[in-house]
């Protein structure tokens, strides 16, 4: 009885000074509008200057060739766990992995505007829509695909007991999905999806051993003739810290319609509501730069080069 008191007044005392939910979603009263004020902590969700999603204007976007991420130790047998954590799918790498046996991203701008460096990564998720006309968190030029993957990365030079606020602590490779025939994510979803299958709710998880090499074999990050878009934001969960160096790459991974269809059919408790839809609406783009390496910016900047061409002669001839 009077354990029961004492774990009532602890119960209480952890309660009320703390006094903030930790829990946020994707619909009414604890969506994406309502974040910032359900907790002090997660304010900058409302009033940040760098967050993130955002849509990519590909045309004004500065073209940047120095560009590259290139991923080291892809072929790494990593053991980590699949799971529904109630906001999404995650693949995490287990903390006994260390980090001379993971995955990392060289992340090469030559600009004085962006620092250069390697990011480990630590784990792997999703976002969908519950309708194919919307799903992933970036967009290009307005438009949304049905799911995106965010590839969470940390700096070397930071490490997990640090506050997770300086500009470069984390990279996040996002790539866009399309559904395709064939899937790249096999290996994390298992044999006929069975390791999705068993994850349909939080607190649901399977442990699964996988090589990112398996995940992402068609030439993203594998190689540096790839093309991205990177600009300085923030996570798009709660507590939106600016602490991300994001890189969305400007081709599409391939998600079968089943696996798409286990997405939505997510819970985000055994009892419901459904995990769908669990994409951060758009936020504004303020001063950043976008930089890029693909050939539609290398258009533009052709483009404007003729357009100097023409005018210095037309300037000589006056
Ligand atoms: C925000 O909270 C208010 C009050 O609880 C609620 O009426 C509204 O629907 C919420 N909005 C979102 C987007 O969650
Ligand atoms: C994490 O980084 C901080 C600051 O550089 C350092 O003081 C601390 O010892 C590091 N912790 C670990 C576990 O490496
Ligand atoms: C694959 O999963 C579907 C749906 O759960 C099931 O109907 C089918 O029998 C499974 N196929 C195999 C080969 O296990
Ligand atoms: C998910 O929740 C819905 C109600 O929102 C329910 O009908 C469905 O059976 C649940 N699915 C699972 C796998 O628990
Ligand atoms: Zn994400």
């Amino acid at each position: 009885m009077s354990r029961i008191i004492i774990l009532a007044i602890i119960g209480c005392l952890s309660i009320i000074p703390i006094g903030w939910t930790q829990q946020f979603g994707y619909v009414s009263p604890i969506g994406p509008a309502n974040w910032s004020t359900l907790n002090p902590d997660w304010a900058i969700c409302g009033n940040g200057n760098r967050q993130s999603p955002i849509n990519i204007p590909t045309e004004s976007s500065s073209y940047w060739p120095q560009l590259s991420l290139e991923i080291f130790n892809g072929d790494s047998l990593l053991s980590g766990t699949l799971m529904n954590n109630e906001h999404s799918v995650e693949y995490a790498i287990d903390n006994t992995v260390t980090d001379i046996n993971r995955p990392y991203l060289r992340a090469t701008y030559e600009s004085a505007s962006f620092q250069d460096g390697d990011y480990v990564l630590q784990q792997f998720h999703f976002h969908w829509g519950s309708v194919d006309s919307r799903g992933s968190e970036n967009q290009f030029n307005g438009m949304s695909s049905v799911a995106e993957v965010h590839f969470v990365c940390r700096n070397t030079l930071f490490n997990s007991s640090q506050a997770g606020n300086e500009a470069n602590e984390f990279l996040v490779l996002g790539v866009l999905l399309r559904v395709c025939e064939n899937s790249d994510f096999y290996p994390v979803f298992g044999p006929n999806n069975s390791f999705l299958d068993q994850i349909m709710s939080d607190p649901d998880e399977v442990p699964v051993s996988l090589r990112l090499s398996g995940i992402y074999n068609c030439g993203g990050p594998c190689t540096d003739t790839n093309s991205y878009y990177t600009f300085q934001g923030s996570f798009t969960t709660p507590p939106c810290s600016e602490a991300v160096a994001w890189w969305v790459a400007e081709d599409m991974l391939c998600i079968s319609q089943a696996q798409l269809d286990m997405l939505r059919s997510q819970n985000v408790t055994s009892a419901g509501p459904r995990l769908t839809d669990n994409y951060r609406p758009i936020q504004e783009l303020n001063q950043r730069t976008i930089l890029t390496n693909t050939n539609a910016a290398t258009t533009t900047l052709m483009n404007m080069s003729l357009s100097l061409f023409l005018l210095l002669l037309a300037l000589l001839f006056v």
